[in-house]
């Protein structure tokens, strides 16, 4: 016997992904039920060669479920998720909404999947923010060789990461500049995205930085070692789908840049593409639609003590969203639920 799963926000980017996901990675389920909200009743979703008619999380009744996956946002998931788990489903959420809670594991599995362990405190797991997760998987295994101690990183997100929207905006913005004369406005973002880079992601906090910045910091401690030190500059750009990231790391221990590239090829999520000649390394185009995260250009930061560079890329649908949900759900079943 196998899993009942429901995908909430299913016609979203990262809904979308979570059933081809689902699908691609053969998730043994049983059966898929697509909700998103009133706006969307009997919309059509793809799941694998199927076809599913979304219905309304309105109403909706979880009873029966075994895993929820939620991509509604925040403001939905509050209603909806508490209802989900007292219902008996285990929500696997991909809003911000609880991944601060204390209670609540928040995971990414090649990091930290021991933590699942606590899904029973509420009912609930955490995913997290996309330029999180796919970093903490970079950072991970170098961690356990040589202790990191401090991160700065500087990201390059695309518009996807904003959702539909997002898409939609940079889309019309950039066939709108062909046409001489038009003016752009901005709506999903701050300012013009076509042609353009936008040093803000989230709203600003009281200390300078950004939501996101702050959640790049909290998120990392949370997940991989409260101990680590991170700051983060968070940038949009003019890319469809593919998180990029420019990484530094400071360690406790040396290590050398030849041994990180071998350590990084070994670990698990992890595609090094690094070599040193034009072209050798991955970008977000390549990246798109793929399940690993990508790092190139590993070299030695030689001004300071034991310092590393590094580039990474992953697609933040997937990594960042959806394939993380879909792995943790995954996790949930091998180790607690054991069905299929
Ligand atoms: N995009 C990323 O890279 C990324 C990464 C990590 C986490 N996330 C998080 O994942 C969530 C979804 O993001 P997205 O990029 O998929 O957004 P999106 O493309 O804008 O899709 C939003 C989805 O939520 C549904 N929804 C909105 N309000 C709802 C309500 N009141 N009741 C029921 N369904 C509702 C929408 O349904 P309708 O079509 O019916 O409106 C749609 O299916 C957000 O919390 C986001 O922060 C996104």
């Amino acid at each position: 016997m196998g899993y009942k799963v429901v995908v909430a926000g299913a016609t979203g980017n990262v809904g979308r992904e979570m059933l081809n996901i689902l699908a691609e990675r053969e998730f043994p389920a049983d059966e898929v039920v697509a909700l998103a909200s009133r706006r969307s009743i009997g919309t059509e979703v793809s799941y694998g060669d199927k076809t599913l008619k979304c219905k309304d999380i309105e109403g909706f009744d979880f009873t029966g479920y075994d895993i929820a996956l939620f991509a509604i946002g925040s403001d939905a998931t509050k209603i909806y998720a508490p209802i989900a788990a007292s219902q008996g489903c285990v929500v696997i959420d991909n809003s911000s909404l609880y991944r601060y809670d204390p209670e609540i594991p928040l995971i990414v599995p090649e990091v930290n999947p021991d933590a699942v362990e606590n899904y029973r405190n509420k009912m609930i797991i955490a995913n997290p923010n996309c330029s999180t997760a796919q970093m903490v998987v970079a950072l991970k295994p170098l961690h356990d060789r040589a202790r990191i101690k401090r991160v700065v990183v500087s990201t390059y997100q695309s518009v996807s990461g904003a959702g539909k929207e997002g898409m939609d905006e940079l889309w019309n913005q950039t066939k709108g500049m062909y046409v001489p004369g038009q003016e752009v406005e901005p709506k999903k973002f701050q300012k013009q995205i076509a042609f353009n880079v936008i040093p803000q992601i989230d709203v600003f906090l009281d200390s300078g930085d950004t939501k996101e910045e702050w959640k790049m910091v909290a998120e990392t401690k949370k997940i991989l070692d409260t101990s680590i030190k991170v700051t983060a500059t968070c940038v949009r750009v003019p890319v469809f789908v593919g998180h990029s990231e420019a990484i530094n790391i400071e360690t406790e221990d040396f290590l050398d840049e030849d041994e990180a590239r071998d350590i990084l090829r070994e670990a698990p999520g992890i595609l090094v593409i690094d070599k040193r000649e034009p072209g050798g390394y991955a970008t977000p185009v390549e990246c798109v639609g793929d399940f690993a995260t990508f790092v190139s250009r590993i070299r030695q930061d030689v001004t300071v003590e034991n310092g590393l560079n590094l580039w990474c890329v992953s697609d933040n649908l997937r990594k960042g969203a959806a394939l993380n949900a879909v792995q943790i759900a995954e996790l949930l079943g091998n180790r607690v639920l054991k069905k299929g």
